[in-house]
């Protein structure tokens, strides 16, 4: 169900959800102190309770209304990437709900730069707990249609065109002067580091068998419906096309024989902006299965590698 900007502001200031955009996905947005709509993000999500929400901000300046600090290597990263695709995970006040942050002593924190999004918390005055306006586990939404299928038409959507990072924000835990990446994403580990100028003082999560999995972190997760597979060899994808019922996706230009081909850019950025759309119009197509060209493993491609292994996680 469409909403204008002031339906979906009163809509929210009423403790009511509804997904607005960001310039990264869609996300599910409710009030982040209003804890029965906080209920109504996990409900409609169908997300497990352990799994905390992100809460975003109009600015930096309602950072401490949420963290129990705003340590000098946080207030740099709010600095230098604010309003933008990285959240920042901190030490959170005993007042944040324990439903936002899954009983976390940490709460995570976003400035968004879409002007919608922007509008939409400056005009509220409120941190909004938004996470990405899927199902669990599913593909996030790149488009308020994306939303709409997904999740069904009873779900307000505030229409804000596609999403132009179009995969989920970076996510970066602080404490104690160190930082650690949790989730990848466009903003990469070196352009953090040379703002930081320190080294992540301990290894992305994903890297660290050491430890308990984190929350989020599943491997299942942001997957099309059809089993998709990873080639790292382009004639081994081609090959694999003539004997099945396929979508393809190929890096830069190609045909594959049989199956439908989609191309994306051979940049990240570009990449990145159409790969979510691109993954839900493949998806539709009904196919047995979708068998995707993996980039290059250069740094810059990471956070589109790590989405496409759990895209294609099921099979591989
Ligand atoms: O780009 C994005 O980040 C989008 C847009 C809507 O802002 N949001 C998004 O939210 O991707 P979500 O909920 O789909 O993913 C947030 C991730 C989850 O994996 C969650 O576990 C993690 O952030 N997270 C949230 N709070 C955390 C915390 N206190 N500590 C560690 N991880 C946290
Ligand atoms: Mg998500």
């Amino acid at each position: 169900m469409q909403v204008d900007l002031a339906q979906a502001i009163a809509l929210i200031k009423r403790g009511e959800v509804v997904a607005i955009p960001t310039e990264t996905v869609y996300g599910l947005a409710a009030d982040a102190r209003n804890e029965d709509a906080l209920k109504q993000i996990y409900a409609i999500k169908q997300r497990p309770a352990n799994n905390p929400l992100i809460v975003h901000l109009a600015s930096r300046e309602h950072v401490l209304d949420w963290a129990a600090e705003f340590s000098p290597l946080a207030q740099k990263l709010a600095a230098a990437f604010w309003p933008g695709p990285l959240t920042v995970v901190l030490p959170a006040k005993d007042a944040v709900s324990s439903i936002v942050r899954a009983g976390e002593p940490t709460v995570a924190l976003r400035v968004p730069a879409h002007p919608i999004a922007q509008q939409v918390l400056q005009q509220t005055g409120l941190g909004l707990a938004a996470p990405s306006a899927n199902k669990y586990t599913q593909l996030s939404p790149t488009t308020a249609q994306h939303v709409a299928n997904g999740l069904g038409n009873v779900v307000p959507v505030l229409e804000g065109g596609t999403c132009e990072v179009g995969i989920e924000s970076t996510i970066v835990a602080v404490d104690e002067g160190q930082w650690r990446l949790l989730r990848l994403g466009m903003i990469d580990e070196a352009q953090i580091a040379s703002v930081v100028g320190v080294q992540a003082a301990l290894p992305t999560l994903q890297d660290d068998k050491s430890l308990p999995k984190a929350p989020g972190q599943n491997l299942l997760h942001y997957s099309p419906k059809t089993p998709a597979q990873l080639f790292t060899s382009r004639a081994t994808l081609l090959q694999a096309s003539e004997k099945s019922d396929c979508a393809v996706l190929l890096l830069g230009e190609g045909q594959a024989a049989n199956g439908k081909t989609f191309n994306l850019p051979n940049d990240p950025v570009g990449f990145a902006e159409q790969l979510y759309g691109t993954l839900h119009q493949m998806d539709a197509l009904a196919v047995a299965t979708l068998l995707i060209e993996a980039p290059p493993q250069q740094p810059e491609w990471l956070a589109i590698h790590d989405r496409l292994t759990r895209a294609s996680y099921k099979l591989n």
